[in-house]
């Protein structure tokens, strides 16, 4: 019999102990699948004595998760502590340094380090793993990396944040504001305390940003990617998409253009009829295009301590096979430099909702800044009557250039009859 894979982890939280118990309640599944066991030999957190439902007997204990990285006995040190910086980076380093395997879920530091860590990964001999780090549950990395390895792909996209995707759920059926559905999802556990990296967009776009490595085989790049979250989307944006056969949802997209690759993260409308518009809660789904697989569809839970549990036991298994890929599926000295497309010359069709003084003259102001533009108007809706209370005008555009989109909305804000700064969404063609 094979020697176990001895395995260090960093971080007993959710996903630490969902690790600890997913290896232990399936320890003799993983002994027939690896042909080794997979023991823990040593964890690391910042609490000793708190209760976390996991047993760890047996299991060395180290205050200090770099010192672990350092010194503890294990062929693989497992980082769950979170934070692109700090002892989470620290031991990561200190891990590859010292020849081990890296396991890891989380997406900041990949964002920020990724492609410095590959490197230090493939100098070392060792592996870094990190499925679990986009899309928790739904197996995205090894599908892009492996299963998808004879493709060219142009495109990949989809919804990455569970919270976000939650709230703009229950907004939309409940006619609830953000501001009520996200106190509401925090208080179910769904939303941290702090959302501003959910609902800003920064959590999807660090796995855009990763996902986009990958998919194109250019070095991680965060800065590149351009990123707007939930907070601005209104219960009546939501009743409008409705109206005009859209749903709306925060998408993360990564796409080659003839400018270079494009990557945004904000809330699209999406047609109603298309299989994304469908996922709804706590759901993410990835659609990936590859020019031999074609259109290729993923779905399932983002987060959670079972989902991202077993996502980290993947990684821990290929490992434990002997089985060793490159982090972004080629060397890191052979990914690209990343050549931004500019999103101002980015083609789309836009939503725009305005809310008016009800005055003669105030469509003939708005058309004339669109005309001026070039931007050609699909329909416009007005609701209501009232010459002391605003009105919402809704907008649709046929395609155009954002550059030009931009200009003429800034025109529509400063007309003294746009009483507050209109909402502008892309419509995504899918
Ligand atoms: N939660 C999810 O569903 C999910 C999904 C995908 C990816 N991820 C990623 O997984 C990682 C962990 O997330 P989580 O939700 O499990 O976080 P969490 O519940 O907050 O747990 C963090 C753990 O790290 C420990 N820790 C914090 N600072 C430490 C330090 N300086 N030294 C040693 N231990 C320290 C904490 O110790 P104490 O327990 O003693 O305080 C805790 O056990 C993050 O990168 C996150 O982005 C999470």
């Amino acid at each position: 019999m094979s020697q176990p894979l001895k395995i260090a982890v960093a971080g007993l939280g959710t996903v630490g102990a969902g690790v600890v118990k997913l290896l232990a309640s399936q320890a003799a599944l993983l002994e027939a699948r690896c042909g080794r066991r997979l023991v823990v030999t040593a964890v690391s957190a910042r609490e000793r004595k708190k209760k976390r439902g996991i047993d760890l007997a047996g299991m060395a204990w180290f205050d200090d998760p770099v010192e672990m990285a350092k010194s503890a006995d294990a062929e693989v040190i497992v980082e769950l502590i979170g934070g692109a910086d700090g002892p989470a980076k620290a031991m990561t380093e200190a891990a590859l340094a010292r020849g081990r395997h890296v396991v890891t879920a989380n997406k900041a530091l990949l964002a920020h380090h990724g492609t410095a860590l590959a490197a230090a990964a493939e100098k070392a001999g060792a592996t870094l793993g990190y499925e679990a780090a986009v899309a928790g549950g739904i197996p995205i990395i090894k599908a892009v990396r492996e299963g998808l390895a004879g493709n060219r792909i142009d495109r990949v996209y989809g919804i990455l944040n569970g919270t976000c995707n939650y709230i703009l759920t229950v907004m939309r059926e409940s006619r609830r504001s953000f501001e009520d559905v996200l106190a509401d999802a925090q208080k179910k556990g769904y939303a941290e305390a702090d959302p501003s990296l959910d609902v800003d967009g920064f959590d999807a776009a660090h796995k855009l940003a990763v996902l986009a490595s990958l998919a194109f085989g250019v070095a991680v790049d965060l800065s590149a990617v351009s990123v707007a979250g939930i907070r601005n989307v209104s219960p009546m944006d939501l009743d409008y998409a409705a109206e005009l056969g859209f749903r709306i949802k925060l998408l993360a997209i990564g796409r080659r253009t003839p400018r270079g690759i494009e990557q945004r993260v904000h809330p699209c409308m999406i047609p109603v009829d298309t299989l994304l518009a469908r996922v709804d809660g706590v759901f993410n789904a990835v659609m990936v295009d590859g020019d031999f697989a074609g259109n290729t569809v993923y779905v399932g839970r983002g987060a959670g301590e079972g989902p991202t549990a077993s996502a980290v036991v993947s990684d821990l298994v290929d490992i434990a096979r002997g089985s060793r890929t490159p982090a972004f599926g080629l060397p890191a000295a052979k990914l690209a430099k990343l050549e931004a497309a500019p999103l101002a010359e980015h083609r789309g069709r836009y939503y725009i909702r305005l809310m008016v003084r009800d005055q003669p003259g105030v469509i003939a102001d708005v058309s004339a800044a669109l005309r001026d533009e070039r931007v050609s108007l699909e329909s416009m809706l007005q609701r209501g009557r009232s010459t002391i209370e605003a009105v919402p005008v809704v907008l649709t555009t046929h395609e155009t250039v954002e550059a030009a989109m931009l200009r003429a909305v800034d025109r529509i804000a400063r007309l003294d009859s746009v009483i507050e700064p209109p909402c502008m969404i892309r419509i995504e063609e899918l």
